[in-house]
């Protein structure tokens, strides 16, 4: 089978496709997953660049997130029918409760390998249907991304109609997270770059647009978007280069999820406002198999249609794939074909 690898160092000049022969042979309690599709995630291109975790073993196969059907069980399976189409859990032994060391270190593409390949064998359990109406290539967008938004919203937000959202940026993570605040009634203010970007957003029904680049200040504008109450959730994928601005635009009593890095990881950001305003800043660790029934009882339940970017890779084109994300040149996700 085919499959792409880190392999021989770090870097994008090390990504290749690589032939692994023939498909893994299955042990009991595993199922065989023809993979369809995968999506990229930002931490794909931080493992492939050594950043995510410089001490991960290599070879590794990237990528966490995928879609496909099983094509073979292994001896006791019972969960699982050939044919069935499926994803994988982010983190395959956290299959419910509170995380863990221990369940925080099944993670796929990394130290785990990854579903970039053709064939995938995975223990039953870290398994999730794909909702009817998705595609394969759609639903490869969800293990990650999409869950970490769903977490971000409704398991640490607490997200209710009719509250104010803010997401920044039109990665995978923001333009999910916007989807889903807007499928359950929220108002979205939305951060970009990109005036052509902001037009997209618009169309999606966001409420506010901002574009930091022109506005680096944008709490204020977010906060008047509001009437001057403040925003109720966050969804913080800046980090240190965007948290200050969070803070300034959540209202008392707000929450902020803390989820990536964009803009940077370290530095110094006043306390301040969070305790002064009684303000709640939730770290978010994508979720457990638990979260992703209950978000694709959601999305089946509001039919919700992920965005792809409008450029689709094939495998081979893997580093074309990673360098596009790179560039930020996305709207949403980013999905690399598999297979046939
Ligand atoms: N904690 C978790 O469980 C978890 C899960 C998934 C992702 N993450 C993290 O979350 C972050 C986003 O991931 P992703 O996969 O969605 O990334 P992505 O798709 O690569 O997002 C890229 C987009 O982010 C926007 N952006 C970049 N710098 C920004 C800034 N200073 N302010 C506002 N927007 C900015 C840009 O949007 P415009 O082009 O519109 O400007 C850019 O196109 C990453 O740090 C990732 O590692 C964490």
């Amino acid at each position: 089978m085919r499959a792409v690898a880190i392999e021989g160092g770090f870097g994008l000049e090390n990504l290749r496709v690589v032939d692994r022969g023939p498909p893994p042979a299955l042990r009991a309690g595993e199922v065989l997953v023809r993979v369809g599709a995968v999506s990229l995630n930002y931490r794909d291109l931080l493992t492939v660049r050594g950043l995510y975790n410089p001490k991960q073993k290599l070879p590794l196969i990237p990528c966490s997130d995928g879609a496909g059907v099983v094509s073979a069980i292994g001896e006791g399976v019972t969960k699982w029918a050939v044919g069935d189409r499926v994803m994988p859990t982010f983190a395959q032994g956290w299959l419910a409760g509170e995380p863990t060391r221990e369940k925080l270190s099944t993670t796929l593409g990394g130290p785990l390998d990854g579903m970039l390949c053709e064939y995938r064998a995975l223990r039953e359990e870290g398994l999730v249907r794909v909702p009817e109406h998705l595609s394969v290539e759609a639903a490869a967008t969800l293990p990650c991304a999409g869950l970490t938004a769903w977490r971000a919203l409704f398991d640490h937000g607490g997200l209710l109609a009719g509250q104010w959202v803010l997401v920044q940026g039109t990665g995978g993570v923001s333009v999910f997270a916007l989807q889903l605040a807007k499928a359950a009634g929220a108002k979205v203010i939305a951060t970009t770059s990109s005036h052509e970007k902001a037009e997209r957003l618009r169309a999606m029904g966001v409420d506010c647009v901002i574009n930091y680049r022109e506005t680096p200040q944008w709490a204020k504008p977010a906060r008047e978007a509001t009437g001057g109450r403040g925003v109720d959730v966050i969804v913080e994928v800046g980090g240190t280069g965007t948290l200050s601005e969070s803070l300034r635009a959540v209202k008392p009593g707000g929450r902020v999820s803390i989820i990536g890095v964009l803009a940077g990881g370290v530095g110094e950001v006043s306390l301040f406002p969070v305790l002064m305003q009684d303000v709640r800043l939730q770290g978010v660790i994508v979720g457990s198999r638990e979260h992703f029934e209950q978000m694709c009882r959601a999305i089946d339940a509001w039919k919700l249609e992920p965005v792809i970017d409008e450029r689709v890779f094939e495998m081979d084109a893997i580093v074309d794939a990673m360098a596009h994300m790179a560039a930020g040149a996305h709207f949403g996700k980013v999905v690399v074909k598999v297979g046939a």
